[in-house]
């Protein structure tokens, strides 16, 4: 086999070794699946610009996340059935972010539960909340964060009703996964995984006890999300969460300057610019397209953090160019969950660190601080339209604009 060099490496073998329904569940987008196209694609437009003949001897990818200090610019994100990639899924993701020096977080829809992460890991790590319409439930699963101390809690605001993502319903996609006579001949060939989830301890929501849909197909999940997630869900609520949650807050799924600008005003800590790595509303912009209005509607009242279809170093530090403080990644996490476990998501941190450290040499910077649009070639944004124009604006300079990326590069 040759060595793993890319996500993409990393991410054929998770196809490998883990069963489709599973893989597609974090591989692909929903409907159309304009927007989860649309996130790469714009990433991969954008043009860097190299720079030569500057000491580049002495490097720092060192930074703070919501004021936790980081060994670089990136957090895993919060996804969905992680312990159905490999056993024991979250913990080996905490682990891993861990011995990296980066943030973990934990999704409400996770398998093993807050308390099973907790007593695995010795550092504090996120926690992800959906705000569901039992209140009460959702205060109990805040209170389990706090006990676990969790030293931030990312809220999800995009996904009060969930687009349907066509794979997993072709797929039958089972939670807790299952044999059956359609999938019998793809697990099958997948024994490690088999062994490791299938016949494993933890195949469920271990944060939903007593709470979690009656098991059987992804049907059966998408109306038990319809049931159970509380679309009424407002800005008023921010303020019940900040009122139970004592601690650090991030804002995660926005995406239009508008939304930006409401939850700055809430006092967050971070927002996360983001369309839900392209599950949600399919014909929305790409994440990176939206990225400088934000920035300028709002980088100088709170940290602005950014995912959608971080695969690379070079993606992130395209991202930081553009004005995020850091990059959250999903589906590169769970690549190297699917592929290796533990060991495969250090190796994809790995990747991505090895990349940014390069490209960041190569455009002339020697602290990821110092990153700003200084590293993009002339009009190197490739973005389009609207976007376009605002993130020149956010090249001039113009104030406010700047505040995730103070220093000017060399
Ligand atoms: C959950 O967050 C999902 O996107 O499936």
């Amino acid at each position: 086999m040759e060595p793993i060099t890319t996500i993409q490496d990393l991410r054929q073998l998770a196809k490998r070794r883990i069963p489709r329904a599973i893989f597609e569940y974090a591989d692909r987008g929903s409907y159309d699946e304009r927007t989860i196209a649309a996130n790469r694609a714009d990433l991969a437009a954008m043009k860097l610009r190299q720079r030569v003949m500057i000491d580049v001897s002495q490097r720092s990818l060192a930074t703070t996340i919501v004021g936790e200090p980081v060994t670089m610019p990136l957090a895993i994100a919060p996804t969905g059935l992680t312990g159905l990639y490999h056993r024991d899924g979250e913990i080996c993701g905490a682990r891993a972010a861990q011995a990296a020096g980066i943030p973990f977080c934990l999704s409400t829809m996770s398998i093993c539960s807050i308390e099973d992460v907790a007593a695995a890991v010795a550092k504090p790590f996120w926690f992800q909340l959906y705000v569901m319409r039992d209140r009460g439930f959702v205060q109990s699963l805040v209170e389990r964060a706090i006990a676990a101390k969790c030293s931030a809690l990312v809220l999800t605001l995009d996904l009060q009703i969930q687009g349907q993502r066509h794979r997993d319903i072709k797929n039958g996609l089972s939670i807790p996964p299952r044999l059956t006579l359609s999938n019998a001949l793809d697990i099958a060939t997948k024994p490690a995984w088999a062994m490791g989830v299938l016949f494993g301890k933890r195949r469920t929501f271990g944060n939903l006890a007593g709470k979690a849909p009656g098991s059987d197909s992804l049907t059966t999940l998408s109306q038990w999300i319809a049931g159970q997630f509380d679309p009424s869900l407002s800005w008023r609520d921010v303020d019940w969460i900040r009122s139970i949650w004592p601690g650090k807050l991030i804002l995660k799924g926005v995406l239009d300057v508008e939304d930006a600008k409401i939850a700055a005003g809430t006092g967050a800590d971070a927002i996360v610019v983001s369309n839900h790595g392209g599950r949600q509303l399919d014909g929305a912009v790409s994440s990176i397209s939206a990225l400088p209005g934000i920035v300028q509607a709002i980088g100088d009242r709170t940290e602005i953090l950014f995912d959608g279809g971080v695969q690379s170093g070079q993606d992130v530090l395209k991202a930081l160019a553009l004005g995020a403080r850091a990059c959250l990644m999903g589906k590169s996490f769970l690549y190297g969950l699917g592929a290796m476990g533990q060991a495969g998501v250090a190796k994809a941190i790995d990747i991505i660190r090895g990349e940014l450290d390069v490209s960041m040499a190569l455009t002339g910077v020697t602290d990821v601080k110092a990153v700003d649009r200084n590293v993009l070639a002339q009009g190197g944004t490739g973005l389009s339209g609207t976007a376009a124009s605002v993130a020149a604006a956010v090249a001039e300079g113009e104030p406010g604009a700047r505040a995730n990326a103070p220093a000017s590069a060399a």
